[in-house]
């Protein structure tokens, strides 16, 4: 009976093996696993990269950014017209407060939002728009692709 007991908590601290820090928004391994398939996934995923954006930063290609954006420009003007068209300009976004164009009527949930767009919430919120601010009226799907994002912000980066 109490190795029945010792073996099942054993169990259980395994399966306690991350937790999510929202204030960074980066995950942190706590326990290694003993299960090596489990393990793998844990190595492979998005998350674990996302602990190293200095790094995916550095290997970033802004021609290639140049080229995912295209998939704003419907909504966006990125020069520095400064146009709104159905969503904000985003002429210098990166460092810029969030819901700061005068002219434009955000939505209450980004106006909510009041953080500055770094890079890292940048790559945060391209990622899944609508989760990541519940409300958002910018219909986009995201870019599931993590160097697709890094490459986007790249770009985004030199319009200043
Ligand atoms: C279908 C239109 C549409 C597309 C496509 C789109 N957006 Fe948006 N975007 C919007 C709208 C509308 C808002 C305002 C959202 C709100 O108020 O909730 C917005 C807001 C934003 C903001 C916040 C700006 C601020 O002033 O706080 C950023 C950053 C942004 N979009 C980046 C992008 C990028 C980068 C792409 C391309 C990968 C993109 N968007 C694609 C419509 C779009």
């Amino acid at each position: 009976m109490s190795i029945l007991i010792l073996f099942q908590s054993f169990k259980v601290a395994d399966e306690i093996f991350t937790y999510k820090d929202d204030s960074s928004n980066s995950y942190i391994i706590i326990k290694d696993m003993g299960n090596s398939e489990e393990k793998k996934e844990i190595e492979s995923s998005e998350e674990k990269k996302d602990l190293n954006l200095e790094l995916l930063f550095s290997e970033a290609n802004l021609e290639e950014g140049r080229k995912i954006a295209k998939q704003c420009v419907a909504c966006h003007d990125f020069s520095n017209n400064q146009k709104i068209k159905i969503g904000p300009p985003l002429w210098k976004i990166v460092g810029r407060q969030s819901a700061d164009i005068e002219n434009f009527k955000y939505s209450e949930a980004l106006n909510n939002f009041k953080k500055d767009w770094s890079k890292e919430e940048l790559f945060f919120f391209l990622e899944k728009p609508k989760d990541y601010i519940k409300g958002t009226k910018m219909v986009y799907k995201g870019l599931v692709k993590t160097s697709d994002r890094v490459d986007l912000i790249t770009y985004l980066e030199s319009l200043k």
